[in-house]
């Protein structure tokens, strides 16, 4: 049976002089999407890296049989449409934003949809669930900031598991199938409470990305999130 579980290294924390390898490198260690983190030193204080880049990523965004790793676009920039078709013309499979950087958020998961690519709302750490009553229904990713957006290697918030519990709640609710993804400060030794409380889909960046041999890791969540499921 297949894991319901996805994992989505953020190349937030990849080796910038080489991304299209540290790409190839951390699907052939079992990674799953690949999680594109964009930042306008406007909406969070760091800047990174814009639909180029993730144009040349595309090729390098396959498993070793040459199936299709999404690439999970997570825009934390304000505003949002214009980049958003921009990224979804650059490849991205997944585009998800912050609600409270669209003064409409129906129009962005709209333009975001007929680009052709899955939509998804980013709920900071201290940003209740409300944008859900309004657009549930629409989307296909809801993501769970477990850290301040902006930046690698920070702490897990652990008010973040009562938030993936409710966000659970309400997909369930919804019967829709859309993933639960939670971002920042995932590590071998939370995963699988993180994956108790509800998540499906986790970003990992320096985890995986700061460690010596990337499939040691992917391979020790993965024993994680399989434990979890038992437990
Ligand atoms: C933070 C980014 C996260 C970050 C995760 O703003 O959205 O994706 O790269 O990094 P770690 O896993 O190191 O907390
Ligand atoms: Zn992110």
């Amino acid at each position: 049976m297949s894991s319901p579980f996805r994992i989505a290294p953020s190349i937030l924390s990849a080796d910038f002089a080489r991304l299209g390898a540290e790409v190839s490198d951390v699907i052939a260690a079992g990674a799953d999407w690949i999680h594109f983190d964009v930042m306008d030193n406007h909406y969070v204080p760091n800047l990174t890296f814009g639909p180029m880049v993730c144009q040349a990523l595309k090729p390098h965004a396959k498993k070793p049989d040459g199936t299709p790793v999404p690439i999970d676009v997570h825009l934390m920039i304000q505003p949002v449409d214009a980049l958003a078709a921009a990224f979804a013309q650059a490849g991205a499979d997944y585009i998800s934003f912050h609600p409270d950087a669209s003064p409409h958020m129906h129009r962005s998961i709209q333009a975001i949809k007929a680009a052709g690519c899955k939509a998804g709302l980013v709920f900071n750490p201290g940003t209740g669930l409300e944008a859900l009553d309004w657009a549930i229904d629409e989307i296909d990713l809801i993501l769970i900031m477990s850290v301040n957006p902006g930046f690698g290697g920070q702490s897990f918030i652990d008010s973040a598991l009562r938030k993936i519990e409710l966000a659970r709640k309400r997909i369930e609710e919804t019967g829709r199938d859309i993933r639960l993804e939670v971002d920042g400060g995932i590590k071998v030794d939370n995963i699988a409470r993180v994956a108790s409380a509800g998540a499906d889909t986790f970003v990992a960046g320096s985890a995986i990305f700061n460690a010596k041999d990337y499939a040691d890791v992917v391979t020790a969540m993965r024993e994680q999130l399989a434990a979890s499921l038992s437990a």
